[in-house]
């Protein structure tokens, strides 16, 4: 449990962190840092090949080994889970040990257990696999994979069609026609994927990071045939995640089952290399783009078609092209999408899953549409602006990617740019000007929360929300604080236990609108029977309208200026102590969301999906590149992002999310990229020394401004999110600088020098 102390902060201040204190100083303890009395030490042992069979495993000399506890594989325990749920909830998964059965390198195929850590990773060097091989398809173009529309793995799929985009393109006086592609990317938070299991009586705990305790806990049941109430999942703190810890991998199923057999708490932390093959990663994607406009810059045609490599078993896709569709107001639009099956580990989510890869096609188009116009690309986005969202036909409520346009492009200077190619120039450095627009969904999830409040003017808000570095901590208690009129110090916050109130997913940019718009209604709920107590005939407030007392300065405060304090307010609800469980069920989410939540299913109002309405953030990305002209090194000095997400619960948090993204963007741009080997289909550079991300040095400014903007039809606090928005334009907006330095228009990321050269 968290509080914070520190000034007050109200909803829309920016508040420090209220775990801050207990991160810097080591006090916060992630799901590994907990100790157990007595815990033994997993280890896991992965395929060396990607496809094929386990002929033997032979134990005998990791067994002989001092220490050794058990060694699991599917000779001993494959039987005795389900596959968990796969990620996007289409087809099947693995649970790796189900059989003798490869789907991809770096697959778990043993668990060894020991007493000591170092004992269980000698004994698991020292398992022998003896594997059938047979020759795997690493991905595009490989012999071996198959190609299929996405329509015919996901039913509920739909490609756009709106007018005769083909006539449209045919006839059209200026296009564009392109491909892009985008590399295998891994999330490599700075916590490793870890997993405790401890079993008491009946009653299993997992302390995992994770991005959604009730969907572990759900999915754990699911595959260990127990009622979920003997399960608990906790997870306080995540030390990084960006979608990898958000679906349920195979791994937890088993350490649970080895601290079963054992009898005592097994401990799991995989090391940096198997977490490339363990858990999910960005797949790399294909696009064909067709733009057609008229002479005066106006789109007629949007076609954009993708590809996506995914597993075998599971037919994960991303489809972005749902979101390029719905960008800029083209009367004629389609969209296509197919996955590429090969023996490759399932994909999963990654920071803006579908919009990251999709919008650097269509933004790169965009910005070679411009060029073959001979129009400011800022000034052919504001052109093709938007009114109402053209695939469904359904109004915004609200979009402001003109202003972000405007507010960034101001502030960024564009006005002072020379539009050809290759003009600007600082003695041996070529300069670049590029940007980007950039739209994610607005989504809300179901949630549900425990609110007390206590007489001292104290109080605690439990529920099962998830804070992965976002914030969720700090704008709880805000929200707390706002609502019932305490100071911030005095809110304390429990969350990150699936024995609290459920709280759904921290993920698709959906939990800072889900947790506090519950957390505000809990209050208000509260805030409501206090009001009624206190104007019940014969009390202080008898006669005044409930609704126009407020909660203020730790005092009840009525329409006239009248105070009481909350100590005695309250004591005439409840003596002293006030209880309130509160449900949230947004409007556009299931009916029964709340109990979906509670379930572990997903449970949301999706931006994208609403039938009245379309719920989307917006913003706008420039970037400056200096690309040297003999050695072709690429520098970022200076990104500037302007974003318009709804009512902004705290500039500070928000702030580092958006700047987080824009990082993280220019590193998808010039660094990411995991190196797979085509013949073996197994990744190369599964370290970080090998897998490029920026440094310091490499990032140089970066302005994050935020628009005003108040949208009252999103959801109630008009909060849109803003974990993903912040990386969506980025890729765009970096190759078009290099595109405008250079004159050279790359297309498939990332940008090197070798392609400069
Ligand atoms: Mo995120 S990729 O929605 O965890």
């Amino acid at each position: 449990m968290i509080g914070a102390s520190g000034p007050a902060a109200r909803i829309g201040e920016p508040a420090l962190r209220i775990d801050g204190p207990a991160k810097v100083s080591g006090a916060a303890r992630y799901p590994a840092d907990e100790p157990f009395a007595h815990a033994a030490y997993a280890v896991l042992v992965t395929s060396a090949i990607a496809r094929g069979r386990i002929l033997s495993i032979d134990l005998a000399q990791a067994r002989g080994l001092e220490g050794v506890l058990d060694i699991l594989t599917h000779e001993n325990v494959g039987g005795e889970a389900k596959p968990p749920p796969p990620p996007g909830g289409h087809g099947e998964a693995t649970t790796t040990l189900e059989s003798d059965r490869i789907w991809h390198d770096g697959q778990i195929i043993a668990v060894v257990v020991a007493e000591s850590l170092e004992a269980a990773e000698e004994a698991a060097r020292r398992v022998r696999v003896a594997y059938a091989s047979e020759a795997p398809s690493a991905g595009f173009d490989s012999p071996g994979a198959q190609i299929q529309l996405v329509k015919e793995a996901e039913p509920s799929h739909e490609d756009v069609r709106v007018g005769d985009p083909e006539g449209a393109f045919q006839t059209a006086p200026v296009k564009v026609e392109a491909r892009y592609s985008t590399p295998i990317q891994h999330h490599n938070p700075m916590e490793l994927f870890a997993t405790t299991c401890a079993w008491e009586d009946a009653r299993l705990t997992v302390l995992e990071p994770t991005q959604y305790v009730h969907g572990l806990r759900a999915a754990l049941a699911m595959q260990l045939g127990l009622d979920p109430a003997k399960i608990r999942v906790v997870s306080k703190f995540v030390g990084g995640a960006f979608g990898s810890k958000g679906a349920p991998s195979s791994r937890t199923a088993w350490i649970a089952i080895a601290a079963r057999r054992l009898r005592r708490p097994v401990k799991l932390v995989a090391r940096r290399d198997q977490g490339f093959t363990i858990a999910t990663h960005r797949a790399e994607t294909r696009h064909h783009v067709k733009l057609a406009a008229s002479r005066d810059g106006r789109l007629l045609a949007v076609v954009h078609e993708g590809q996506e490599v995914t597993s075998r078993p599971t037919p994960y896709n991303v489809s972005g092209n749902k979101t390029t569709a719905m960008l800029y107001g083209s009367p004629n639009i389609a969209t296509k999408v197919e996955i590429v099956r090969a023996d490759r580990n399932t994909p999963g989510f990654m920071r803006a899953p579908p919009e990251t890869p999709y919008m650097f096609a269509l933004e790169s188009a965009m910005d070679e549409l411009a060029l073959a116009l001979a129009i400011d690309p800022v000034q052919l986005r504001k052109l093709n602006d938007a009114a109402i969202e053209p695939v469904k036909r359904r109004p915004y409520t609200s979009r402001n990617l003109v202003a972000c346009l405007e507010r960034a492009a101001e502030t960024f200077g564009w006005a002072r740019r020379d539009p050809a190619p290759g003009s600007m120039r600082d003695g041996d450095w070529l300069i670049g000007w590029g940007c980007a627009a950039a739209a994610y969904p607005a989504n809300i999830g179901a949630a549900t929360a425990r609110l007390r409040l206590s007489a001292d003017g104290a109080a605690r808000i439990e529920l099962a929300a998830i804070d992965i570095g976002t914030g969720s901590y700090t704008i709880l208690a805000q929200v707390a604080a706002d609502r019932l009129g305490l100071p911030i110090d005095k809110i304390q916050v429990d969350i990150g236990d699936s024995d609290l109130p459920a709280a759904g997913l921290a993920a698709g940019s959906n939990h800072a609108a889900a947790i506090s718009n519950v957390v505000a209604r809990a209050c208000e709920t509260a805030r409501m029977r206090i009001a009624a107590a206190a104007t019940a005939p014969g009390t202080p407030f008898s006669g005044t309208d409930p609704a126009k007392l407020a909660l203020r300065d730790g005092t009840l405060v009525g329409p006239d200026g009248r105070r009481e304090p909350l100590g005695e307010a309250l004591s005439r609800v409840s003596g002293g102590v006030l209880e309130i469980f509160q449900e949230n069920n947004p409007a556009g989410a299931p009916s029964d969301g709340v109990r979906k939540v509670e379930h572990g299913q997903m449970a949301m109002a999706r931006g994208s999906d609403l039938e009245d309405r379309a719920a989307y953030g917006f913003g706008a990305q420039f970037v400056e590149v200096r690309v040297h002209r003999r050695t072709a090194e690429i520098r970022v000095p200076r990104a500037v992002g302007a974003f318009a997400a709804g009512a902004i619960l705290n500039p500070l948090t928000a702030r580092s999310q958006l700047m987080g993204g824009m990082i993280w963007g220019i590193s998808a741009a010039l660094f990411e990229a995991t190196e797979i080997d085509r013949r073996t289909a197994r990744y190369v550079n599964t370290n970080l020394a090998d897998y490029l991300t920026p440094v310091n040095a490499d990032v140089g400014a970066v302005e994050v401004i935020l628009v005003p903007e108040t949208d009252r039809l999103c959801n109630p606090l008009g909060v849109k999110g803003v974990g993903e928005l912040g990386i969506v334009g980025m890729n765009a907006a970096v190759a078009n600088a290099v595109a405008h330095a250079t004159g050279r228009r790359i297309r498939d990321l990332p940008i090197r020098i070798e392609q400069l050269l």
